[in-house]
């Protein structure tokens, strides 16, 4: 058996921490972690360049402008963080370039839905040869879950801090709220989508009153109800064309927007519930009908289950690798033993 795979986790948060449970009770010999450490500390058996594997399980700017150093080094790399595809064009491009000249596989899944089959479509999609129209989804668990509850009988700002208590929402909601965790999921599937698309050229709603932006982390709570009179009238203006409230992220056409629309039941993204992402692509392919997917698109369970899905495509793939050369080397063996036989 091949020595396990060293692996290096950044990020002891609810999905680092879930990631660790997860490869615990995995208990597959194939995998050690080596190295872990967050903003705080460093716990390491191994100095972390010796891993083959980093996991950011990070919202670390920083550790994501390594992303495309570890790869260019032949490390994978396998995150939840969106900061890597999702950021710049010319990280994302990094990213790219350093995957096609060493080898290494960037592992992404749980940046968009939690590990949701959403960009493996995507690229199966076009790698199939077909051309991606748009796409258009609720990519935000926690803004689903909003909205999925906002009927007029409860202020919104009483909903966001049920969502923040239930975890559902980022410890500081403005994230959630400003649209911009949900600009950065457009970003990585619009580039997985083939799509050279630049950061800023997202047009982005936010939710967040000018008040509640301007106020410390500490004096959040008191601006909630900030939010509450707007979203009632938003949400009076819905119901009068029978319609709902939903936070929708769309790229078509070269233009891609982030923010509030108002759907009538029966349209393919205001279906399911709770925390549920949903995402309709059009292609060539699916051009009449979008192809919809959708599912739970966040948690930490989900996304460390989504992590260790690419860690493991990784190891197969390694092992795969490793099986070819074997067999290339016995059948080189072969080849010169045949060699001997017919001079
Ligand atoms: N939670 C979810 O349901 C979910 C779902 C999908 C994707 N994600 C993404 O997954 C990532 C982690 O989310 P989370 O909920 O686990 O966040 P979290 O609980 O806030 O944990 C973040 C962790 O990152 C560490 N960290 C920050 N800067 C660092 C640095 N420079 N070097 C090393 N570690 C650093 C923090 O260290 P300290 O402990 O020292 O502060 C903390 O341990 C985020 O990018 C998030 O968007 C989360």
């Amino acid at each position: 058996m091949s020595a396990p795979l060293p692996i290096a986790l950044y990020g002891t948060g609810q999905v680092g921490r879930a990631v660790l449970a997860r490869l615990e009770r995995f208990a597959d010999a194939s995998l050690v972690v080596v190295h872990v450490e967050n903003s705080r500390h460093e716990w390491s058996d191994l100095d972390a360049d010796a891993a083959q594997i980093v996991l950011d399980a990070t919202a670390s700017d920083t550790v994501a402008a390594r992303h495309a150093e570890w790869l260019a080094r032949g490390v994978h790399v396998v995150t939840a963080n969106k900061l890597g595809r999702g950021a710049s064009l010319a990280r994302a491009d990094a990213i790219e370039q350093a995957c096609i000249a060493s080898g290494a596989r960037y592992g992404d899944a749980a940046t968009v839905g939690a590990g949701l089959p959403l960009l493996r479509s995507l690229r199966a999609l076009r790698a199939g040869g077909d051309a991606i129209h748009g796409v258009a989804g609720v990519l935000s668990g926690s803004l689903a879950w909003l909205f999925a509850h906002f009927d007029g009988r409860v202020p919104f700002s009483t909903l966001v801090r049920e969502a923040r208590a239930a975890g559902y929402t980022e410890p500081d909601p403005r994230i959630d709220l400003s649209g911009e965790d949900v600009r950065r999921k457009l970003l990585i599937l619009a580039r997985a989508a083939g799509v050279a698309l630049e950061a800023d050229t997202v047009q982005v709603e936010s939710l967040v009153p000018d008040a509640l932006a301007a106020a410390d982390l500490d004096a959040i709570d008191e601006q909630l109800a900030t939010l509450d009179a707007p979203m009632q009238s938003l949400l009076d203006a819905a119901r009068e064309t029978g319609a709902r409230l939903h936070f929708v992220a769309r790229w078509h056409d070269g233009v891609a927007r982030v923010g509030l629309e108002t759907l009538v039941a029966g349209h393919p993204l205001a279906a399911g519930g709770g925390t549920d992402n949903r995402v309709a692509i059009r292609s060539a392919r699916y051009a009449g009908q979008p192809l919809v997917i959708q599912g739970p698109g966040a948690g930490a369970d989900v996304t460390a289950a989504a992590m260790l899905d690419d860690v493991l495509a990784i190891r197969d793939a390694l092992r795969g690798a490793q099986a070819i050369r074997s067999v290339a080397t016995s059948s080189k063996n072969a080849s010169i033993g045949w060699g001997r036989l017919i001079a």
